[in-house]
């Protein structure tokens, strides 16, 4: 796979110079390494998700999601060193996700980031989470170019940007309460389904009849590109007392499916808006709301009327994975840290970045 720097570096004539980043993603609960080679792409990724040990708690429990990243960390690196025949020595900078995230999920990943970048002789480099995201579709053919609006929704972010180069995101929108990745996750507990709820609230919705509950449009009514998702999570727990022992099969995924219909529409609406604001015609999906397959097909229509294009990473890189935080190493491969001290970010704002 061609390296895709040059397209993403928008409008130079620059070449980037030559790196083999290994990314170390460790944000939440999902422990991610891969390779990426700024001439060979991406060399091989690995991951390990740590949904067994939270599922019984209905939510990720930071602690253990911690010592499960120090757990899986280095085995993963072997397992992909080996998967994508490199010698350790071929690696030229270490990134991990310094920020947001949880922050001792966040600190297990920096602190082997940084030793083993100290053992190999090279820099590290600190990544943001969801720029990894917001870059995640340049991993596959066909990328987008610049400038493009992005829809980051996640299970801790839901935000519209407008991205007119690497480190050059203005934030157009954003929730005001829970993300719509967390607004899937609890109204999946209200209806007593598993964790992580967005999965199987999708499943459920295919076969829920859309015209039994009409949950809210939240902020739909509003001007601005904010999101609001609290509402729905409270409006599903009202009809699961309303309706009490009468939660049938059938009924749960109605109410899953009339949840799922108000979530998209507020997404592509609100990303519509932002498309037209803006008078731009590529939008790019990212995070792991972004695998909703009712999300796509509304989005697909959207932008198939206005005569524009979406773009998404392959499902496996739309949840948290290694090979994103590799690739936003690579093209921020210029600005390392030597230094051996770190500091994590749980919160950091994406449009503080520098452009590259
Ligand atoms: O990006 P991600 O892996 O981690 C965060 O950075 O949060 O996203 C996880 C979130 C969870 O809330 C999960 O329920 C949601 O993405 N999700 C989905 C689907 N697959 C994952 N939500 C709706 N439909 C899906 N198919
Ligand atoms: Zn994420």
């Amino acid at each position: 796979m061609p390296f895709r720097g040059p397209n993403l570096i928008s409008n130079s004539s620059s070449q980037p110079q030559f790196a083999r980043v290994l990314g170390i993603e460790t944000s939440c609960d999902d422990t991610g390494v891969a390779i990426y080679d700024t001439n060979e792409g991406l060399l091989g990724h690995a991951l390990y998700s740590q949904i067994k040990t939270h599922a019984e708690y209905g939510g990720v429990v930071p602690e253990l999601a911690a010592r499960d990243h120090i757990r899986k960390v280095i085995p993963l690196v072997d397992a992909v060193l080996q998967r994508s025949h490199c010698e350790s020595s071929s690696i030229t900078a270490v990134a991990y996700t310094k920020g947001p995230g949880l922050a001792g999920a966040l600190l297990a990943g920096s602190a082997v980031a940084k030793g083993l970048a100290f053992s190999l002789d090279v820099p590290s480099i600190g990544v943001h989470h969801m720029e990894g995201h917001m870059l995640a579709p340049m991993l596959e053919d066909n990328p987008p170019p610049f400038p493009f609006i992005a829809l980051l929704v996640s299970g801790g972010h839901c935000l519209l940007a407008h991205v007119q180069g690497v480190g050059e995101y203005k934030i157009l929108g954003q929730t005001l309460d829970d993300a719509v990745g967390e607004a899937f996750d609890k109204t999946a507990k209200i209806l007593g389904l598993g964790y992580p709820g967005g999965p199987i609230i999708s499943r459920l919705a295919e076969k829920g009849n859309s015209e039994r509950f009409e949950f809210p449009r939240p902020m739909l009514d509003r001007p601005g590109l904010d999101f609001s998702y609290s509402g729905l999570k409270t409006h599903a727990l009202t009809q699961v007392k309303k309706l009490q022992d009468q939660l049938d099969e059938q009924t749960v995924a109605d109410i899953a499916r009339a949840f799922q219909d108000a979530a998209v529409e507020t997404l592509v609406v609100k990303s519509e808006r932002a498309l037209q604001q803006y008078n731009v015609n590529r939008l790019v999906v990212a995070g792991g709301v972004g695998a909703n397959q009712s999300l796509r097909a509304e989005l697909q229509a959207m932008v198939k009327k206005r005569g524009a294009k979406v773009f998404y990473p392959r499902i496996e890189f739309c949840t948290d994975n290694g090979a994103m935080i590799a690739l936003a190493g690579a093209l921020r491969a210029h600005q390392v840290d030597q230094d051996l001290s770190f500091q994590v970010k749980p919160r950091w704002s994406l449009e503080s970045l520098p452009p590259i």
